[in-house]
C-alpha cells in the first residue's frame, strides 16, 4: 500500500502555476464554521456554497451569512441544494435546531449571491480550469449535481477534499458516516470520476476535537469570533457526549482543510472506493479497497474502473487542534 504525503501536481497549483482558488461546500454546522475560519485564515477562497445537511438550506446559508459578518469575512454566499438526489434528508441532532446552536449570531444584512451553488461551482471551473479545488465538509449533492449537468468541468477541477465516510465505525448507521449516509449517489458519482481527491473520514475526525481547556482558552480570549467559537463549541461538546459519548467537540470539517494548508499533518492512503447504495444494512458506507496490491489483482467492479482517493490514514491531532486554535484566535 502506497502513502502520501503530499498532493499531486493537480492540487496546489495549476499546470501553468497559477495559485489554486478554493470553494468550500458545507452546511454550517459548528464544526464547518471552524473549517471555514481555518481555510479563509490561509487560502484564498472564491466563495462558500451551502447545501442543507446540519439544517435546512435557507438555515446553513443564514448560518453562513451570518458567521462571515461576525467573523470579518467578506466571503460571497451561494445558496445550494435543499434534499439529496434521490432520498429523504437525514436530520443532524448534534447542532440543535439552528444549526449552530449555542449563542446568539448577530444577524447580517448580508445575503446571499443571486448565482446558485451549482451554477457558482460550474461557473469557477470553466473560468479556471485545473486551478480550482474544492473542500466539501456536507453531504455532496451540489457537487454532484454539477458533474452530472456539466460533465465538462470534471477534468478542470484541480481537486477535492471531503470530509465523509468511515473506514471503520460510523455515526448515522453502524457503518455509515452522515455526510456520506445523507447523499450516497452523490458521493459516489464523484468517487467514480476522475477528480483528484483526499477523503477525511469518521474514525479520524471523531478523535480530533476540543477539550474543555480549549473552548474555555476560546471563551476568554476577549475576541467576538473565538468568544461565538468557544460558546457554541460548548453545547456541541455536550450534544456530542450525549450523542456518541465522545468527551470532546470533534472538528470532522476542519480535517478536509488540512492538505492544503498544513500537509505535513496528515498521511494519507490510496485506494479505490465505493458508496453501498443497496445495502439492506449497509447503504451509506463507502467501501475502501485497502487491500495490499497483490489481492487487488482481481478487483472486482465497481472498483476496477475507479481512480484511487487519498484516505487519510494518520493525524497529528494534537497540532492539528493547535493548528486550529491560532486560526479561530487570530480573527477579530
Ligand atoms: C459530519 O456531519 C456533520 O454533522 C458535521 O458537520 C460533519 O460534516 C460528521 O459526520
Ligand atoms: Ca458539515
Amino acid at each position: 500500500m502506497s502513502s502520501w504525503h503530499r498532493s499531486d501536481e493537480r492540487t496546489c497549483h495549476s499546470l501553468d502555476g497559477r495559485a489554486v482558488r478554493y470553494i468550500i461546500d458545507c452546511d454550517p454546522g459548528h464544526d464547518d464554521a471552524v473549517a471555514i475560519l481555518l481555510a479563509a485564515s490561509a487560502l484564498d477562497i472564491s466563495g462558500i456554497t451551502t447545501v442543507y445537511g446540519n439544517a435546512s438550506v435557507e438555515r446553513t446559508t443564514r448560518n453562513a451569512l451570518d458567521f462571515l459578518d461576525l467573523a470579518g469575512l467578506s466571503i460571497p454566499v451561494y445558496r445550494g441544494s435543499e434534499a439529496p438526489l434521490r432520498r429523504p434528508r437525514t436530520h443532524a441532532n448534534v447542532h440543535g435546531r439552528s444549526g449552530l446552536d449555542g449563542a446568539e449570531l448577530p444577524i447580517s444584512r448580508r445575503q446571499p449571491e443571486a448565482t446558485d451553488a451549482i451554477d457558482f461551482i460550474v461557473q469557477q471551473a470553466s473560468s479556471h480550469p485545473g486551478a480550482v479545488s474544492i473542500i466539501a465538509t456536507g453531504p455532496l449533492t451540489n457537487l454532484a449535481r454539477a458533474l452530472a449537468q456539466h460533465p465538462h468541468i470534471e477534468p478542470a477541477i484541480a481537486s477535492l477534499s471531503i470530509m465523509g465516510g468511515t473506514p471503520a465505525q460510523g455515526n448515522t448507521t453502524p457503518v455509515a458516516e452522515f455526510n456520506a449516509y445523507n447523499d450516497p449517489e452523490a458521493l459516489d458519482t464523484l468517487l467514480a470520476s476522475s477528480i483528484p481527491m483526499y477523503i477525511v473520514g469518521y474514525d479520524l475526525t471523531s478523535r480530533t476535537g476540543l477539550t474543555d481547556h480549549h473552548i474555555a482558552r476560546l471563551e476568554s480570549s476577549g475576541r467576538r469570533t473565538a468568544t461565538f467559537i468557544g460558546a457554541v463549541m460548548r453545547f456541541y461538546k455536550e450534544r456530542q457526549m450525549a450523542a456518541t459519548g465522545l468527551e470532546i467537540a470533534p472538528q470532522h470539517d476542519a480535517c478536509a482543510v488540512l492538505p492544503y494548508l498544513t500537509p505535513q499533518l496528515a498521511r494519507y492512503t490510496e485506494c479505490r472506493a465505493s458508496v453501498e447504495l443497496v445495502g439492506s444494512l449497509t447503504t451509506g458506507m463507502v467501501v475502501f479497497d485497502r487491500r495490499p496490491p497483490q489481492m487487488q489483482r482481481s478487483r472486482p467492479a465497481p472498483f476496477s474502473d475507479r481512480r484511487p482517493v487519498r484516505l487519510c490514514a494518520m493525524l497529528s491531532t494534537a497540532e492539528v487542534i493547535e493548528t486550529i486554535m491560532a486560526a479561530i484566535l487570530a480573527y477579530p
